[in-house]
């Protein structure tokens, strides 16, 4: 313990947390840590509504005080005691409503650092906080989803991005807006350049956690490192998993992706149908509605097939399973920089025979899929667990990033880390599909991504090379790098 304190004051230096000065951050964490788990024991607060049905231990895991606390924020009194102003009735304080169409595009790097269903851009949030505060005022947002609201606070410290909202910015930090009447264009005075404090509140752990990631200042070289080292080890256990010949000769390539076609059996001569063999038609450049048996002739379509299934012994319930066959039909592979395509050879089918019989070591989620119709819609196909959606060779990866990034807890990893596995794992799922117009004729990427609003799984999916999807979601993290620049105030999860 004496060794971790003395690098982690070495390493982080002095921080100063909510008027207090601690050694190192460290230090700080350590210290509201054991407040929160004094808090945690007292039952008239777990008796807050809505409160997580959770342990002492997974909670304090999550958490970060008195930032963040996976639960409800016993520090929010002291956050407003040191960031809030009382009221002064001597100050005047009047503002117009704010009358504008506020349109904002969802391309911006932030935005997509991390899904969510119903995601605001910050761009558009900021036009608001300019007009109604000031610099250092506390914005609430009881209903924060992935915390665009703490973003925008922040952001409005940021010159270069009030800037591209259109405002113009004054070297003593007056932020203007233009205003046209009969005279022309005008600037006008509105606003002044300066971080906001945001106070953010959500109901779900998962958006709570999300939020509190994209607020917390991160070290971009740490992260670098840390997910490098990650990516390395994760690669050192797999690799072999995702090798494939190129050629006859020694070669190996890198998958990139495996396409899976779902197979049917002929109602005509009972022989298994591979529905990719049969409908990718690479002349027409199409998937065929129709297509002949290739044992007896008969024309058939897609709904017209009765589904082959692949029966086996369930990973966690221990269950025989029954589940739709699906097999791999097209492998996307890189050597060096060259990309190729290839059927899988005996040697690929091999691979993924072998990993299909491995058992999973590290933990993975495998709840029963919650009721609803979305969440149960792959019931008839036999995927009925979380661990379904996802390809055994994928499920093996992913445990071990989640096992490096989660379980280990160890104090010195990036805390950028844990958005990073949230936001990357998607391109994990067997959600993913082919895009068939773009594969055939070009023009654009081939992996569909998970279609919003639904767990469909198609007849054509795509699994991806998880490992090499989050190195090259690394990139995409950074964004955490400008707000280190402005951790000068940090919001409250
Ligand atoms: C429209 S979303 C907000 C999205 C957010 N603006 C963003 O950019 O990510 C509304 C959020 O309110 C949350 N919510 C619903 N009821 C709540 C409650 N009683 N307390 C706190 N949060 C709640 C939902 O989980 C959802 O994330
Ligand atoms: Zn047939």
């Amino acid at each position: 313990m004496n060794d971790l304190f003395q690098d982690a004051v070495s390493e982080s230096g002095p921080v100063e947390c909510l008027g207090q000065i601690f050694p190192s951050d460290a230090v700080r964490r350590e210290h509201y840590l054991t407040l929160l788990a004094e808090k945690l024991k007292d039952p008239e607060f777990r008796k807050n509504e809505g409160f997580p049905i959770a342990n002492d231990e997974a909670i304090l895991a999550l958490s970060d005080p008195p930032y963040y606390t996976a639960c409800p924020n016993p520090f929010v009194e002291e956050f407003i005691g040191y960031h809030g102003k009382s009221y002064d009735s001597s100050v005047a304080y009047s503002k117009e409503p704010f009358l504008a169409d506020v349109s904002e595009g969802k391309g911006d790097p932030i935005y997509n650092a991390h899904s969510y269903h119903t995601k605001v851009p910050h761009k558009a949030i900021m036009r608001y906080i300019l007009h109604y505060t000031q610099p250092g005022d506390v914005v609430f947002d009881g209903f924060c989803g992935t915390g665009m609201t703490g973003i925008a606070a922040q952001l409005c410290g940021d010159r270069q991005v009030v800037e591209s909202l259109g405002y113009r910015v004054e070297s003593d930090g007056t932020v203007l807006e233009h205003q046209i009447d009969e005279g022309g264009v005008t600037w006008k005075a509105f606003s002044k350049l300066g971080a906001r404090v945001a106070l953010l509140n959500e109901l779900s752990p998962a958006a709570s956690f999300i939020a509190a990631n994209y607020n917390t200042a991160v070290d971009v070289q740490d992260f670098k490192r840390d997910a490098e080292r990650i990516l390395e080890e994760v690669y050192d256990e797999c690799r072999w998993m995702y090798e494939t010949r190129h050629g006859d000769g020694d070669v190996k390539g890198l998958i990139n992706f495996t396409l899976w076609s779902d197979v049917f059996s002929c109602p005509n001569c009972a022989d298994e149908i591979i529905f990719w063999d049969v409908a990718a038609d690479e002349e027409a450049g199409k998937v065929r509605d129709e297509f002949n048996c290739p044992h007896c002739s008969v024309l058939l379509t897609k709904r017209g097939m009765d589904r082959a299934w692949r029966t086996f012994t369930d990973l966690s319930t221990g269950q025989v399973t029954r589940q739709a066959k699906q097999v791999p039909v097209l492998i996307n592979y890189s050597v060096g920089k060259s990309r190729f395509k290839k059927k899988p050879d005996q040697n690929d089918l091999e691979i993924v025979e072998r990993i299909s019989a491995l058992d999973v070591v590290d933990w993975f989620p495998s709840d029963r899929m919650m009721a609803g119709g979305e969440t149960r819609r792959n019931d008839p196909v036999g995927i009925t667990h979380v661990h379904h959606f996802y390809t055994r060779r994928n499920l093996i990866a992913l445990s071990k990033f989640r096992e490096r990034i989660f379980s280990a807890r160890q104090e010195k990893i990036s805390p950028g880390l844990g958005l990073w596995f949230t936001s990357s794992h998607v391109w994990a799922t067997r959600l993913n599909r082919l895009l068939a117009s773009n594969y055939f004729k070009g023009g654009g990427g081939v992996i569909g991504q998970t279609l919003q609003g639904t767990l469909y799984v198609s007849s054509l999916s795509v699994e991806t090379n998880c490992i090499e999807r989050f190195s090259l979601r690394i990139n995409s993290v950074p964004y955490t790098g400008r707000l280190q620049e402005l951790s000068a105030t940090r919001s409250l999860n």
